[in-house]
């Protein structure tokens, strides 16, 4: 094996690329903030391939090794695309560059009020110790109710489990049914976590892509056509980040005839943005399909219909062998999620039906907004839209934008460089559809109030001018 050393000042860490080991370090280890570490004195390949990176901090004068190597799987994982964006557009904001911030996906309402006087209520009544692991029964009792009233699934509370975010719910749920080697089927674009999660099970993601004319719909002879032997999870997500797309409910039943003739395939349903729904659209549970039931994990959570993001609540129904398996995971890494908050989630289920009134009002603001920006890009020349019919979030198709020139910036080559550019020449932070796996697209969202979309419409339209007129290169 050839060894390749690769020096850099960002990051650490081990990768394999065709056989060849690089080793990349930081200059200066944030563990060690005091000390520099200014050179690898040796990189060790043991017979079972660990790696092990020896380095010395020589800026005090002693003799410290450190093995500074890090897991392949933390290597094999890629961050957050929306959050590093978000990140930097934050860093700019506080450097006084006034930057809107359509990147991030979170509702920019506060948690209705009912359910933040419960979490206080919650407090002051002294629900502050560990929960059962799998949640409060009084908490899986009312999601057990829901499930049935809303969406016609029958569950027990021993086939609920609630975690600390649906994202953890997702994560345990590929980490208790995966095997190394399993592929899982995600639809194209995506949410930006499932293929690096895949990764993390050790499983292979297997990209099915869409197309912007098919409403960003999965293809199910595409689908046929791709399931092997190894196929072991499809995760379906509907309403879509990022799209916005709703999977109506005759496409779900041709879907599920499908997964129907393989034993081993099962299906993740994300239905996180369940609520956020437009009508005529409406939302279908795939577990509510006959025959899907014993195949499917249902997810939710409590972030997106109920703006209740930093409560940090989602959770996962299914038969009970998968469910306990995913509470055997989260045993061991977080135990129960926030008692404060579950009692929080409780009020939210007590809202009424769909979160009744409260979350009613939150969608109409979400459907004025998307009306508007429908509208808004639209008119724009070079645009490509399909209308989202949930969620809060427009997936746009400006590809026709590639190859231009911007001045001082350089030459826009994907939806990498066009949200730069948009960031740091027209101050609206986005984020580049390929991080969701279309590079052709990019994704805006619109949790933000009416009057800061018109700001940010002008702005996007303005730096779309400057990049026509600079003409095709
Ligand atoms: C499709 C989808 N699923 C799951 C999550 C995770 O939500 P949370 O962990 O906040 O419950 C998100 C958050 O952005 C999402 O967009």
């Amino acid at each position: 094996m050839a060894t390749n050393m690769l020096y850099n000042n960002t990051t650490c860490g081990i990768s394999f690329p065709h056989q060849s080991l690089h080793v990349s370090f930081c200059s200066n280890l944030s563990t060690f903030p005091h000390k520099t570490v200014k050179y690898v004195v040796g990189v060790d390949q043991n017979r079972r391939g660990r790696i092990t990176v020896k380095s010395k901090t020589v800026s005090d004068n002693d003799d410290l090794e450190v093995d500074i190597s890090l897991s392949p799987r933390v290597n094999a994982v890629k961050p957050s695309r929306t959050v590093a964006i978000t990140d930097q557009a934050t860093a700019l904001v506080q450097a006084g560059v006034p930057v809107i911030l359509l990147a991030a996906g979170e509702p920019d309402f506060d948690s209705p009020a009912v359910i933040a006087q419960a979490g206080i209520n919650a407090i002051h009544e002294g629900q502050t110790r560990y929960t059962p692991n799998a949640g409060t029964l009084e908490l899986r009792q009312a999601i057990c109710h829901k499930l049935k009233e809303e969406n016609e699934i029958a569950y027990t509370p021993d086939q609920v489990i609630v975690s600390n975010g649906a994202k953890q719910s997702i994560a345990q749920a590929m980490l208790a049914v995966c095997s190394p080697g399993d592929e899982v089927i995600i639809p194209a674009p995506f949410y930006v976590s499932y293929p690096e999660m895949a990764r993390m099970a050790d499983a292979t993601p297997v990209i099915l892509p869409t197309s912007i004319s098919d409403n960003f719909l999965l293809d199910p002879k595409l689908l046929e056509s791709i399931i092997t032997e190894r196929s072991r999870v499809l995760i379906l997500c509907s309403p879509s980040n990022p799209t916005g797309s709703v999977y109506p409910k005759k496409l779900l039943e041709e879907i599920a005839h499908i997964v129907a003739k393989h034993p081993r395939l099962l299906v993740i349903s994300d239905e996180i943005y369940e609520h956020i729904i437009y009508a005529p659209a409406t939302h279908t549970s795939f577990a509510s399909l006959p025959g899907m039931w014993g195949k499917t994990l249902t997810v939710n959570g409590f972030s997106k219909p109920f703006a209740m993001t930093g409560w940090r609540l989602g959770y996962i129904a299914g038969p009970k062998h998968f469910i306990s398996a995913c509470g055997k995971i989260q045993s061991q890494f977080t135990s129960g999620a926030s008692s404060i908050s579950q009692k929080a989630a409780v009020a939210a289920l007590g809202l009424g039906y769909a979160g009744g009134e409260v979350v009613s009002t939150m969608v109409k603001a979400f459907r004025e907004r998307r009306n508007y920006l429908v509208k808004s890009f639209r008119e724009i020349d070079g645009v490509e839209i399909s209308e989202p019919q949930g969620a809060f979030y427009l997936f746009i198709d400006i590809s026709s934008y590639y190859g231009r020139e911007a001045e001082g910036f350089g030459k826009i080559e994907d939806s990498e460089s066009l949200c730069q550019y948009l960031l740091h020449k027209g101050q609206v932070a986005l984020v580049p559809g390929s991080a969701s796996g279309d590079d052709t697209c990019i994704r805006i969202s619109y949790a933000a109030s009416l009057p800061t979309l018109q700001a940010a419409v002008e702005r996007i339209k303005q730096a779309l001018i400057n990049l026509t007129s600079a003409g095709l290169v």
